[in-house]
């Protein structure tokens, strides 16, 4: 990845801190679920690196499925408004969903979502998120398993992009400021 160090203007998180940490969720996914046949349910893009990690850390069958959502609002702030551009392909009827997102941010767009999946009379739905940033929760959200918590600055890695780059590097990084103003 050493071709998009000079971008980076600081490791947040290392990959061996974050294999670790998701590691530890597989086992609590692992010992939580124990019996059951979890649903897996990434939101497209950013989770499926953290999905795909986690998912061979839980020693049950489990199942995965995907969404992809988009939250009306302007620029980079969102209105928690959300819009479903691609639905799951699973009945999650009496099924036990964990959804896996890479950030919390405001944690609008997760509450909509919760909301519009609890309706669907899940089992049980819990979430988990690789990163949080506490400081910018508009609204109550019960993450049940989290990675890590960040500061109030955009991240990219591990998933996360900006402008849809950045996703393939292995560490949670932060971008240099000029990297934004070339965008
Ligand atoms: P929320 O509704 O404000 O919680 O929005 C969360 C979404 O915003 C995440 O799914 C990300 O797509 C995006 N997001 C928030 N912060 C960052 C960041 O630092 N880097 C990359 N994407 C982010
Ligand atoms: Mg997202």
């Amino acid at each position: 990845m050493t071709s998009m160090m000079p971008d980076v203007q600081e490791v947040l998180i290392p990959s061996s801190e974050i294999q670790e940490k998701v590691r530890e969720i597989g086992v609590r996914v692992t010992e939580d679920y124990r019996g059951e046949k979890p649903l897996l349910v990434g939101i497209l893009r950013g989770a499926f690196v953290m999905l795909g990690d986690l998912m061979r850390n839980v020693d049950l069958p489990c199942e995965v499925d995907f969404m992809d959502i988009s939250s009306y609002g302007t620029g980079t702030s969102s209105s928690g408004v959300v819009r479903i551009l691609k639905d799951l392909e699973e009945d999650i009827t009496g099924r036990h969903v964990l959804v896996v997102e890479d950030i919390v941010d405001s944690g609008l767009t997760l509450s909509y979502l919760r909301r519009s999946l609890l309706a669907r009379n899940p089992a049980s739905l819990e979430i988990c998120a690789l990163l949080s940033k506490p400081e910018r929760r508009r609204v109550d959200l019960e993450v049940k398993y989290l990675g890590f918590e960040v500061p109030d600055e955009f991240v990219v890695g591990y998933g996360l992009d900006y402008a849809g780059a950045y996703r393939n590097l292995p560490d949670v990084c932060v971008l240099k400021p000029e990297v934004f103003g070339a965008g």
